[in-house]
């Protein structure tokens, strides 16, 4: 989502004169775009500020020239006060709900007199609406926020705080941006929300629609030819949803639902409003619609009181499922979050070596997943070029990195048949079915 909010804000900018440069050591405007998740993204920001101090410091010196810094994201929203006074060379605090206004923030920097400008309200007009920015580009594969915030309040964590309660952008705003991202090229869309499929709006037929409605609808777009959408939330996957995976061939085959814990008790304590049994019951049913589905997850390791039997559930929850890739993260101390006080917490060596043992255990059951497509045929999109000569990678209807070869120079943006030949731990390679 920061992805998206930061190409979004590129949009913003370019009509104010400014472009993109992947090198800031001559950028007039360097924003930081942060995350509050945990707590190893905030120390990675104060070191990138640190960095960020000395660049545009050898810059003054160099050229005379000031770069304005704008620290924007859940970082900004959560400690905004705190990076002013950390750094107070810092000229603009934007939370992700405020983006939009970075231009007229941009503009109140006084380049004499340092003037702060924060903006970290949670805005009554959604950003959205105030964000009618041209899109101009963007790859074959395109992301859409659909969806922000949250009401679950996990006790782990601060998304609740930073992104604000949960708010589904209306029908015609995303078939808006959809038509507008077909029009510059893109063939694929990934739609985006913290509770993606928590989505509901009033549809055309003036009922309230969910996320499959949507992604039916979005389908009729005759160019757009690949669907996929993140992040699930247990509770709100619903029928309709369920069945576009059996019914909807431009929906990919591919589902990020996380579950966090295998043990009813750490969930509990997490507020995740689900049992283990309930979750797996859902997986069998997305099974039973759609028995190729890739499934994923996230995994928190390590919440406070989480005993060995707890983590030997966990483990026996991911062989359950068979996941074919997820994530697994180190319980992190979140500021203001209800797990903050809990009293009970893990040493790091525990905690390090039941991570270990999640990720191993995934890794296992991701590489199986990724050995078991080598013979299959796939469509996949050309999405950019590798790193080798005559390289391209795509990404598969299961989420997975492919790479393959082409003497054809003009292969992005268009779908071939690739054979998987081989498969990694992280990536397929294959052949082109039919090349010419
Ligand atoms: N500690 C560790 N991982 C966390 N996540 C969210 N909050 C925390 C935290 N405090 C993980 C969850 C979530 C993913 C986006 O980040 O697994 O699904
Ligand atoms: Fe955070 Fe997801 Fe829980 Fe919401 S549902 S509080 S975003 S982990």
């Amino acid at each position: 989502m920061n992805f998206y909010d930061s190409e979004r804000m590129t949009d913003l900018l370019k009509p104010h004169g400014y472009q993109l440069d992947d090198n800031e050591d001559d950028a007039d405007l360097i924003v930081l775009n942060t995350c509050h998740i945990r707590e190893k993204a905030v120390e990675k920001t104060y070191s990138e500020l640190g960095r960020i101090r000395e660049k545009i410091n050898i810059r003054k010196v160099k050229t005379g020239k000031r770069s304005i810094v704008a620290v924007a994201g859940c970082i900004a929203q959560a400690q905004g006060k705190e990076i002013i006074k950390r750094s107070p060379w810092v000229d603009i605090i934007v939370g992700p709900q405020s983006y939009q206004n970075l231009p007229e923030l941009i503009a109140k920097v006084d380049p004499v007199n340092k003037n702060k400008n924060i903006n970290i309200d949670f805005p009554t007009i959604p950003k959205f609406d105030q964000l009618n920015a041209k899109i101009e580009e963007r790859g074959p594969s395109a992301f859409l926020t659909i969806q922000e915030g949250c009401d679950k309040f996990c006790t782990f964590c601060v998304v609740p705080y930073t992104r604000g309660a949960e708010y589904s952008r209306p029908l015609m705003s995303i078939m808006d941006e959809a038509k507008k991202l077909i029009d510059i090229g893109v063939k694929e869309i990934t739609l985006l929300g913290q509770n993606v499929n928590a989505w509901n709006s009033k549809g055309l037929d003036d009922k309230n629609w969910g996320l499959g409605r949507l992604i039916d609808e979005l389908a009729k777009i005759n160019e757009l030819k690949f669907i996929r959408y993140t992040t699930s939330h247990p509770l709100d996957m619903d029928i309709e949803l369920i069945k576009s995976h059996r019914d909807n061939k431009k929906l990919m085959p591919y589902l990020h639902l996380p579950v966090q814990s295998g043990s009813d008790k750490i969930l509990k304590m997490m507020n995740r409003k689900h049992s283990v049994k309930e979750y797996l019951t859902i997986i069998e049913k997305v099974r039973d619609y759609n028995p190729n589905i890739a499934i994923s997850g996230d995994f928190i390791v390590g919440f406070p009181g989480e005993t060995e039997k707890d983590h030997m559930s966990t483990l026996s929850l991911i062989k359950k499922v068979n996941y074919s890739q997820a994530y697994s993260f180190k319980y992190s101390k979140r500021p203001g979050t209800p797990g903050s006080i809990f009293l009970d917490h893990l040493n790091e060596d525990i905690k390090n070596s039941r991570l270990h043992e999640v990720q191993e255990l995934l890794r296992s059951q991701q590489l199986s997943f990724n050995e078991k497509t080598i013979n299959s045929t796939m469509k996949i999109l050309v999405l950019k070029k590798g790193k080798k000569k005559h390289q391209y990678i795509g990404r598969s209807p299961f989420n997975q990195s492919v790479y393959f070869s082409s003497k054809n120079e003009k292969l992005i943006g268009s779908f071939i048949d690739l054979n998987i030949t081989e498969a990694f731990q992280n990536s397929l390679t294959g052949n082109i079915v039919l090349d010419f």
